[in-house]
């Protein structure tokens, strides 16, 4: 059944262990509101420590994934209201990107649609992406004056190469989910009407791995990143070494069923949790 948040812009399922999130205001390309800021971040925190979710997924409803910041609500709007409400809208929305990037469990961007602007933020704060072979993706801000803010910048550099990165922010040119997947913006693309089951088909093996391991591989991949060799080393030891005080049985039921039991082959796929 689906539900909605408090003022309705963002609509969810949860059927299989996946969390279905929508971005809600197909009429205005879902383009993002404080309003849609705050009932994002309402979903995400009812929808995190739910024991029948184990993996979230985040799609638009219409043509849109999200058309990036609302140029009305997000921007004239809010600076009309001076200093103290434009801080408060950039909190909200990078605090819901925030909460996402490090988010208890995997998600899955599933970009349907347009996706410009600040719609990189949640782009990037999602684990893997699959989209649309015919989703735009865009830095329109420099279309419209500005440079691409909220973090966009820094993710075209971490996602794209340099060259693609500089080309996307200068020339406000979209590229189509075949090119975002060979840029390296999203894992893969697809027909639309097979978007949805290869994503469900990727939730599904995720929902079978042990999640405390989930977790932990999913930060351990961002944080290494801007660390040294050494302190990545010493960094993945502790986190494992963390992993194991939540997960006292875990690894040990993993080693026995191969060694064991010989019931499956830890190459060939994961044990039965
Ligand atoms: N902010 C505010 N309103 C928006 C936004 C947006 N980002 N995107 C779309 N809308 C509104 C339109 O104003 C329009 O409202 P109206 O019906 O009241 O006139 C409605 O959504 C539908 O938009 P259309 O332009 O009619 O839809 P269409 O399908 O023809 O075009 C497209 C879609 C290409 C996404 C177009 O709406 C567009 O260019 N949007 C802006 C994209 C953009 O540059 N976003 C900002 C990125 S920069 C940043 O995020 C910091």
């Amino acid at each position: 059944m689906t539900e909605t948040s408090s003022n309705g812009v963002v609509a969810y399922d949860v059927e299989g262990g996946i969390a279905w999130v929508r971005f809600n205001r197909p009429e205005k390309r879902n383009a993002m509101s404080p309003t849609l800021n705050r009932d994002m971040m309402e979903v995400l925190h009812a929808l995190e420590f739910r024991d029948d979710v184990g993996v979230l997924v985040l799609s638009g409803e219409g043509t849109a994934w999200s058309a990036g910041m609302d140029l009305k609500e997000y921007f004239r709007e809010t600076e009309a209201g001076g200093l103290g409400a434009v801080r408060q809208a950039q909190r909200e929305s990078y605090g819901w990107w925030r909460r996402l990037r490090w988010y208890q469990k995997p998600t899955i961007a599933m970009v349907n649609g347009w996706c410009f602007g600040g719609g990189y933020g949640p782009l990037f704060a999602c684990d893997l992406a699959f989209a649309a072979d015919d989703a735009q993706f865009g830095l329109s801000e420099i279309n419209w004056g500005i440079l691409p803010g909220g973090g966009a910048t820094k993710v075209a550099v971490e996602l794209a190469s340099f060259r693609n990165a500089m080309y996307h922010a200068l020339m406000g040119e979209n590229i189509d989910g075949r090119t975002a997947a060979e840029w390296g913006l999203v894992n893969e693309a697809h027909p639309l009407d097979r978007l949805k089951a290869r994503v469900t088909d990727v939730a599904n093996v995720l929902l079978k791995k042990n999640p405390v391991a989930l977790k932990a591989t999913k930060d351990a991949i961002r944080r290494v990143s801007i660390m040294s060799y050494d302190d990545a080393e010493d960094y993945l030891v502790r986190a494992q070494e963390a992993a194991n005080s939540f997960d006292k049985e875990g690894r040990q039921e993993g080693i026995r069923q191969f060694i064991d039991e010989k019931s499956y082959k830890p190459g060939l796929g994961a044990y039965d949790k």
